[in-house]
């Protein structure tokens, strides 16, 4: 059985218990986050807990995510995950607990802050050289999708098409422009260049995708951050999703059309390679390993 935090206390996850009252259940009135931990440490944390706080603001809850740095400690510890290769943390934080009434409550009310932390199995890497298949999918989400909101449905009908298409990933299209994924973001290479959506209110600014956008200017790639038109994707020579438990994904077939020529190729690659070896270099010593 799994330790979670529940408003300030570590507890065992069967009696963490939530109001039938809390908006978050009634709304989704709140927002959530998900860190990776390498070996027990927590990668990019604040960067990941600056996104809350625009999320925090945009939606007027008001909470200070600082303490969470310690929760997530915490819970890797009680859950004996600092030997795990990857783990994650995943922290929502709802308006808290009111009658049923849309606007907000009028009194002040604490905000319900849980989180929970389980280990994560990256897939091998023979799986991965193989390749994923992604599947377009119209995104009927809000105008707000750069806020982390649980307000999660239309992510997962995406998904969940995706999956009856017997392919691994949705991308999310609108008005012609291939976004992002139902829970990761999208980058294709057209002429040669890394080209990603933006950074506007339609994708999540996603912590993965600002990191592989690093490593692709450490390493002299050219990058563009322009919308991808979907007609695009039949000219691109690769394509690659981000995210937290995406790492860096090889799609090589969209909606059963090879993307180039159909394997994975050297751009996803080599940022794969630098993404692994970025978060080794933020990860502690395996027990055994010479000092470095
Ligand atoms: N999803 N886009 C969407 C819609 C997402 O939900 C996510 C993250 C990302 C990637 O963001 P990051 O690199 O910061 O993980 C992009 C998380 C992992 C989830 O819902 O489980």
């Amino acid at each position: 059985m799994s330790t979670v935090y529940l408003n300030g206390e570590l507890l065992p996850s069967e009696r963490a218990m939530i109001s039938v009252d809390d908006r978050g259940f009634l709304f989704a009135d709140g927002i959530y986050e998900v860190t990776p931990a390498y070996r027990g440490a927590p990668f990019r944390i604040e960067r990941h807990l600056d996104r809350m706080r625009r999320g925090l603001s945009e939606l007027r809850i008001d909470y200070d995510p600082a303490p969470l740095v310690d929760v997530h400690q915490r819970l890797i510890a009680a859950n004996g995950l600092e030997g795990e290769e990857v783990s994650i943390v995943y922290v929502q934080v709802t308006r808290g607990v009111a009658p049923r009434a849309h606007a907000f409550p009028t009194t002040p009310v604490r905000p319900t802050v849980y989180a929970f932390a389980k280990a994560f199995k990256r897939p091998a890497r023979a799986v991965w050289e193989k390749g994923y298949s992604a599947t377009t999918v119209p995104d009927r989400r809000w105008a707000r999708a750069d806020i982390k909101t649980i307000g999660l449905l239309p992510n997962c009908l995406a998904l969940q098409a995706a999956v009856e298409d017997g392919t691994n990933d949705a991308l999310l299209v609108r008005d012609g422009v291939a976004l992002e994924g139902a829970l990761n973001n999208f980058f294709a290479v057209i002429d040669g260049a890394v080209v990603t959506h933006p950074a506007t209110n339609h994708i999540l600014h996603g912590i993965t995708r600002e990191y592989v956008l690093e490593l692709c200017w450490e390493s002299g790639l050219k990058v563009e951050e322009r919308p991808i038109q979907v007609e695009e994707l039949a000219r691109a020579s690769e394509a690659f999703f981000t995210g937290t438990t995406t790492e860096v994904r090889p799609t090589v077939k969209i909606d059963g059309r090879p993307v180039g020529d159909g394997k994975v190729g050297p751009v996803a690659t080599q940022l794969q390679d630098a993404y692994l070896e970025g978060v080794e270099r933020a990860s502690p010593p395996r027990p055994g390993d010479s000092p470095r």
